[in-house]
């Protein structure tokens, strides 16, 4: 056959599997409100850059029928391509092709894709939208899921990993997105669980919907499955796409920097934050006053509020910020959001990217339901992220910095390398009132007027503790420093500490409170 041919028959070979399970089913998929595989790996990647591999594969079953069945690149396309000119790899499950089930050559696809990425140290997209394991390969498709979590293990802390749930993601499936940095969701078509509807109408005789199981809000708001929410796949598209410009390709290099830009304009730094301890305000403001053009992109923003975690820039170069958020329960840590921060830390000293810390806050949240949800655990993984931690780190204390939560947004005892505080700060071991009430019961209860000398030893504990030179005086705090000033200190911390190395004894790994 001439060469001419040959090319009509792979262009005729081609057509037929882009329409990957056909006209019908790609009706069904648009009617859902959902974009087809292909349009999605080509809407989150430069134009014209996508490159697929293994168009060509067909799935290895041959029982229950499924020898005659033809299933379009086995239900996954993968491929390599450009975010902002930086190499991508990606792979997007086809929902249109046997639901986008995965069978063993489906698997062989995405861990090929995964071993490409790692090998050329490449971040890895990948795309969920499938039935789960597909059920007629059995103990096959679930070998091809326990080689995808072995890959997802590896590559961890190596390239950066981003999952996009944009369809079912059913059974085991939800473990590889668990395993990797950031899971991105999108209202009405995310839906992740372990067990299905069916079957807990079966077992627990209960009815209840995909979306109220594990749709997006569910799991940007409750489970903290979830890094980032949008309402439309075209939003999640460029909420990855802002992401990966923020952050390295790699765990050898550091963010690309970019031209340095203004800080925003919206807030003055000293006027946010109240000098009443308990008034709150948004310590996101304060952000929007250091990083440049006011631009922060927040990790988690539905999920245990009480801190705000994510990436701005300083000088044009990424920066982790992890701050206290007085808004909500007044800032305090607790189970969800010591585990949201801490593995937050562990990501930005993975991939080298220097972490500000911001704090303000009263200390862990007291009560019997945090103790017995195991704050003790949850609250040891701070300490641990952030003494593990060997990037450049930087502390403001803005005001209260109360008992363990001093010790745990990154005290100077942690390894902080830099600690700055405003005039007003609180550094103590506890509030004054809660400190006036211990150390002075018999003092209060003798009294002839107990509330005023309540308040005499509220006065005399403020006057002792609750201001930043006790601290100043050890030098756990380095400089006693105006909010304006706050920005020029950080940036100063950062440059000099461009080359910051840190050895630590050799191990194989720590054991992190999990
Ligand atoms: C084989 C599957 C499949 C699967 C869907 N299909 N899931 N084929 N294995 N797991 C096929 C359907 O038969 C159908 O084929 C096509 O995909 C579209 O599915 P529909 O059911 O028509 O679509 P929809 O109504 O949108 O429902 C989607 C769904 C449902 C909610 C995902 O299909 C479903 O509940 N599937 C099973 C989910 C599940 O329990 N998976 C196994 C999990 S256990 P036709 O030919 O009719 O178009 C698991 C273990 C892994 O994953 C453990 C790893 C550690």
């Amino acid at each position: 056959m001439p060469l001419d041919d040959k090319i009509l028959e792979l262009e005729e070979k081609m057509k037929k599997l882009f329409l990957g399970g056909g006209e019908k089913a790609i009706a069904k998929q648009k009617s859902s409100g959902k974009l087809t595989a292909r349009e999605r790996i080509v809407a989150i990647l430069d134009e014209g850059s996508f490159h697929e591999y293994d168009i060509f594969v067909e799935h290895s079953c041959n029982d229950f029928g499924m020898q005659d069945k033809e299933f379009a690149g086995d239900g996954v396309i993968i491929g390599t391509g450009t975010v902002h000119g930086k190499p991508i790899a990606i792979f997007a499950q086809d929902f249109t092709v046997a639901g986008g089930s995965l069978g063993f050559m489906h698997a062989s696809k995405i861990t090929k894709i995964m071993d490409y990425a790692l090998n050329m140290q490449i971040p890895l997209i990948g795309i969920n939208d499938s039935g789960g394991a597909r059920i007629q390969e059995g103990v096959n498709a679930l070998a091809g899921y326990g080689e995808i979590f072995y890959r997802n293990t590896l590559a961890s802390g190596v390239i950066p990993q981003i999952s996009v749930i944009l369809g079912p993601c059913a059974g085991g499936a939800v473990y590889s997105p668990a395993l990797t940095d950031f899971v991105f969701v999108v209202d009405n078509i995310s839906k992740m669980f372990i067990t299905g509807s069916e079957v807990i109408k079966t077992v627990l005789g209960e009815e209840i919907s995909m979306e109220e199981l594990g749709g997006a809000k569910v799991h940007s708001e409750l489970t903290g499955n979830a890094h980032f929410f949008a309402e439309s796949e075209q939003q999640c598209f460029e909420q990855i796409r802002a992401l990966i410009a923020m952050i390295p390709q790699n765990n050898r290099e550091k963010a690309e920097a970019v031209a340095p830009v203004k800080p925003g304009k919206k807030y003055k730094i000293s006027e946010v934050v109240p000098t009443d301890p308990t008034v709150p305000y948004d310590v996101r403001q304060v952000i929007h006053t250091l990083v440049d053009k006011g631009e922060f992109i927040e990790v988690m923003e539905k999920f245990a509020g009480n801190i705000v975690i994510g990436f701005g820039r300083i000088n044009g170069e990424t920066v982790g910020f992890v701050a206290n958020q007085p808004l909500v329960l007044a800032g305090v840590l607790d189970c969800d959001s010591s585990d949201k921060a801490a593995r937050f830390i562990r990501y930005c000293d993975s991939f080298n990217i220097p972490i500000v810390t911001l704090e303000d806050l009263p200390g862990y949240l007291p009560g019997i339901d945090q103790e017995h949800a195991g704050v003790i655990r949850h609250g040891a993984k701070m300490l641990y992220a952030y003494s593990e931690a060997t990037v450049p780190k930087i502390t403001v204390i803005l005001r209260k910095a109360y008992g363990g939560g001093y010790i745990a947004m990154n005290s100077r005892h942690l390894r902080a390398d830099f600690v700055f505080a405003w005039p007003n700060a609180e550094i103590a071991v506890m509030g004054p009132e809660g400190a006036a009430n211990i150390i002075f019961r018999k003092d209060i209860l003798e009294a002839e007027d107990p509330a005023k000398m309540r308040e005499q030893k509220i006065q005399e504990y403020k006057d002792k503790f609750a201001n930043p030179y006790v601290a100043a005086a050890k030098g756990y705090i380095d400089a006693v420093i105006t909010p304006e000033d706050t920005l020029k200190n950080i940036a100063h911390a950062l440059s000099v500490s461009k080359n910051k190395s840190v050895i630590r004894p050799e191990k194989k790994h720590g054991i992190p409170p999990f």
